[in-house]
């Protein structure tokens, strides 16, 4: 396996606080190669796009940064995906979550790009339970995460994007901003969902 730490390490966190920031998730080869992805697929970014499928919106006033869904089209892709999945199988024995699917997007953020605070979770339709960022470089300057304390103004933790770097919380507890980026950076979001029927009809992956 690809990962450098084991379980332990993050369910005690997300038990205790709802949300872990795990330093080296990745071996760097896995990283590296993940980087090189971007940059292969990098002319295929698109404005990211607020609710979704036939809900989706741009509005460049809460977000400015590009995105590409995975689409499995490397092995970086699969080999990032299997970890996900393994991941999830853990939360899921853990703490009895039903989670059944991931969904995440590379994102790039240039000089000035920005994500103001929200929650990933949509309304009327939170299939989304726990949210993942990997860092896929380190910036020099701007583009830090803020997570917000549940239901608060006040700041619960700041991080600063390292190569490496996973961090995972509760879709529906914790809002969170990006800050404007200074130097180009690059990540991976991803969402474990849970099944949101709705009327029989079974919401299908993305
Ligand atoms: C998101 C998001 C955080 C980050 O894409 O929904 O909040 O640090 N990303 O990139
Ligand atoms: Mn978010």
């Amino acid at each position: 396996m690809n990962t450098l730490f084991g379980p332990d390490v993050y369910l005690d966190d997300i038990e205790r606080q709802g949300y872990t920031v795990i330093h080296n998730a990745l071996i760097a080869d896995l990283v590296n190669d993940l980087v090189a992805d971007c940059h292969r697929i990098n002319p295929h970014f698109s404005l990211a796009g607020i609710g979704r499928l036939n809900n989706l919106q741009i509005d460049k006033t809460i977000r400015t940064d590009k995105t590409y869904w995975f689409d499995g089209s490397s092995q970086a892709q699969l080999t990032y995906q299997a970890i996900m999945q393994s991941i999830k199988t853990t939360l899921n024995r853990s703490f009895f979550m039903g989670l059944f699917d991931y969904e995440c997007h590379y994102a790039k953020y240039t000089q000035g790009d920005f994500y103001k605070k929200h929650l990933d979770a949509f309304k009327g339709r939170s299939n989304r339970v726990f949210t993942t960022v990997l860092y896929l470089n380190t910036p020099e300057q701007g583009g830090e995460l803020v997570i917000y304390k549940p239901k608060s103004k006040e700041v619960e933790i700041t991080i600063k994007p390292t190569a490496g770097t996973l961090v995972m919380f509760e879709s529906e507890r914790f809002a969170h901003e990006v800050l404007p980026a200074v130097d180009e950076r690059y990540s991976i979001a991803g969402w474990f969902r849970k099944n949101a029927s709705i009327s029989g009809i079974i919401d299908p992956p993305r």
